[in-house]
């Protein structure tokens, strides 16, 4: 594994980290300890820019975490876009101090549930079908619960199992 490779995923992990250990913020924004904030705004980047969502949530398709980008992915276009804007700036300087971000949580499933996004990625099931239409959100809102009868109701109409150890751990 290269070390540029490898410091993408400790960034990862501890992005990670950052949203299991808590320390959450009521917004939904990247937070330091300094409390620094970075905004991120999903209807500029995925809306008005049109980035793919799996281009960012690189790990959907092939794991159970969908994954959220690194700083130094945010960094390779903000080095030189934007920089003059606040958040950017902010982002900068927390790239510049190796410090991952902590995102905020939005969606949770509870513990005893088992879920993967490989699957639903690869039989084609929108990532708007369980996280509503992220593309025109300033912030992620949860857009529905994801009750029982929400997973059943999809695996009813499109032939997916609905055999209660393939959910239940
Ligand atoms: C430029 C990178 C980028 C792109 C493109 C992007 N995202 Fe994100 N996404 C992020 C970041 C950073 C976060 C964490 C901050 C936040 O919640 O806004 C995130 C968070 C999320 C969350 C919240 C996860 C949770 O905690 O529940 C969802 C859902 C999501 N993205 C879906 C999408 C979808 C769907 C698309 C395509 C329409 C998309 N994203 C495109 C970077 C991106
Ligand atoms: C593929 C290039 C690209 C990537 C990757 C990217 N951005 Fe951006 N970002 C943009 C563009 C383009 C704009 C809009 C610039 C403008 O309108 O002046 C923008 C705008 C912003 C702004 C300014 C919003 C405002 O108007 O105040 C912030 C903050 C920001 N991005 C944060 C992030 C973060 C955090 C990440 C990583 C999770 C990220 N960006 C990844 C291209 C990118
Ligand atoms: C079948 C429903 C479903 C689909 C389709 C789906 N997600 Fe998710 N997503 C979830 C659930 C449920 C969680 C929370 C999982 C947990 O708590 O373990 C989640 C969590 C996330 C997260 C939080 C961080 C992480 O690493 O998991 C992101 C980001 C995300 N989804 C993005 C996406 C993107 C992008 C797509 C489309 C490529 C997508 N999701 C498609 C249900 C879905
Ligand atoms: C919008 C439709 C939709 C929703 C909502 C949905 N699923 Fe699925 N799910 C599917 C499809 C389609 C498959 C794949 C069926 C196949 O090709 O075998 C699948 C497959 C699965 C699998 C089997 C993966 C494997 O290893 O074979 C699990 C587990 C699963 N879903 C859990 C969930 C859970 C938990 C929820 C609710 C939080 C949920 N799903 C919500 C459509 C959905
Ligand atoms: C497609 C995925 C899926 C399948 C199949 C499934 N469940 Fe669930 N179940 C969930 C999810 C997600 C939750 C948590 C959310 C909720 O409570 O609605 C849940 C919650 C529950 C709860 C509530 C637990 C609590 O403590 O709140 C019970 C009881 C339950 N399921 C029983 C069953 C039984 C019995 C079966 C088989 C007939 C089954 N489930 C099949 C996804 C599934």
């Amino acid at each position: 594994m290269s070390r540029r490779r490898a410091l993408g995923l400790a960034a990862f992990f501890a992005a990670v980290a950052g949203i299991v250990g808590g320390n959450r913020v009521p917004t939904h924004s990247v937070a330091q300890e300094s409390g620094t904030k970075v905004p991120f705004d999903h209807a500029i980047h995925a809306g008005q820019y049109d980035m793919p969502c799996l281009g960012c949530h690189v790990y959907a398709a092939s794991s159970p975490s969908a994954g959220l980008p690194s700083v130094r992915k945010c960094m390779g276009c903000h080095k030189f876009i934007a920089k003059d804007k606040p958040g950017v700036q902010a982002l900068a300087a927390l790239f510049e101090q190796g410090q991952p971000p902590r995102w905020v949580r939005v969606t949770r499933l509870p513990d005893f549930i088992y879920f993967s996004h490989r699957m639903h990625v690869r039989s084609k099931v929108a990532c708007s079908d369980c996280h509503g239409e992220v593309k025109a959100m300033h912030m992620v809102v949860p857009a529905a619960q994801l009750t029982m009868g929400r997973c059943l109701g999809c695996h009813g109409e499109r032939n997916a199992t609905v055999d209660c150890i393939v959910c239940h751990k």
